[in-house]
């Protein structure tokens, strides 16, 4: 099998980029990734002289670049990660986000139905089903209600993937995560943003009251949940991926605070996220039922091993650190 992983120089895709390469050593894989802000290079380093890995610097937006790409290669699997993904970066500027996001992944199935590929599968988020209140989940047939400009072109790409299967047969599947959290995860996010403040023996901005509530997912567990819906997932269909690990922002925040023996007093409540989602939660069935997925992290463990790891790896989140102009700190009133 030849596959093509776009955005693999990105958190999840990088670390899908190694699960991949591990699992299936006969593969080939071509990584597309315009190394943006969130791309790293140095995610892959280690892998970057393997034979059966191949990495391309380019838009998926670039349609010229991929139309070559899949002549010369003849991808069978297209894994598409590759986007724009920070919700507070699509409030101040939403067009780089319908650009990538809508559409490079059109520009990415145009190529995939010229050259028939046997499998598209579209790494999507929960968010865009919109916002819970304090009860119930979301199943795959939660009607799509997003909020961010984020998570509105995430649901036009869902829109798109469906529409390419359903008027011209291409083989799709959809997959929906909860929040992911674990290694190479950029430091504007809000786990390693935290640990970075508690390294800095800085303060620990929250947004709102902290009462928001993120189902989260360690990312090994979400790249098996990818792997297995590319295997086994019945053609056309999406899948809702998460593990039930529901946690508001402050417990999250505590329990690095507890970890990291650091004082609950650094924790700052600032000015709320613009139409901040209350609470995401993940309804897995369908594919802990079909496909038999079962998370292999507690949220225990990974936790302590994702401090672990930032707090071993301090010189691969400094550069970024400082490469990222971290708007929510600058927001702080
Ligand atoms: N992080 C989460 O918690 C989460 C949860 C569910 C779904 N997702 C989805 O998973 C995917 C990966 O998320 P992530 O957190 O790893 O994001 P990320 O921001 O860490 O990585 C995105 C990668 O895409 C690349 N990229 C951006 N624009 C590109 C373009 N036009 N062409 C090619 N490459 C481009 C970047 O360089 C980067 O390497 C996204 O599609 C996101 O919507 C993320």
């Amino acid at each position: 099998m030849t596959v093509l992983i776009t955005g693999g120089a990105g958190f999840i895709g990088s670390n899908f980029v190694h699960y991949y390469l591990a699992e299936h050593p006969e593969e080939e894989i071509v990584n597309l990734d315009a190394l943006t802000y969130a791309g790293n290079e140095a995610n892959l380093k280690d892998i970057a002289d393997q034979k059966n890995y191949h990495f391309v610097k380019g838009s998926i937006a670039d349609s010229d670049l991929v139309d070559e790409l899949f002549k010369q290669y003849q991808f069978d699997i297209v894994v598409n990660f590759a986007a724009e993904s920070h919700v507070d970066r699509s409030i101040l500027n939403p067009e780089i986000f319908v650009e990538t996001n809508v559409l490079g992944t059109t520009t990415l199935l145009n190529a995939s139905k010229k050259y028939g590929v046997k499998r598209y599968l579209q790494v999507s988020t929960d968010e865009v089903y919109g916002s819970l209140k304090e009860e119930g989940y979301f199943t795959e047939k939660t009607a799509l209600a997003p909020n961010s400009p984020y998570s509105a072109s995430k649901a036009s790409a869902d829109l798109l993937v469906m529409a390419y299967h359903r008027t011209f047969g291409l083989p799709v599947n959809i997959t929906r995560c909860s929040n992911n959290y674990g290694p190479y995860q950029f430091p504007e996010k809000l786990i390693p943003l935290m640990i970075g403040q508690v390294m800095d023996g800085l303060e620990l901005p929250v947004y709102g009251t902290g009462k928001n509530v993120r189902d989260w997912l360690h990312v090994l567990d979400h790249c098996r949940a990818i792997d297995l819906v590319l295997r086994k997932g019945r053609v056309g269909e999406i899948y809702n991926v998460g593990g039930h690990n529901e946690r508001s922002n402050n417990q999250i925040v505590e329990t690095i605070v507890k970890q990291m023996n650091y004082s609950k007093d650094k924790i700052t409540y600032v000015k709320d996220r613009l139409g901040h989602d209350f609470r995401y939660a993940i309804d897995p069935t369908k594919l802990v039922e079909e496909l038999g997925f079962k998370p292999l992290y507690t949220f225990d463990t990974g936790i302590k091993e994702t401090i672990n790891w930032y707090l071993e790896n301090e010189d691969w989140w400094r550069p970024l650190q400082k490469r990222a102009k971290l708007k929510r700190l600058e927001d702080k009133s």
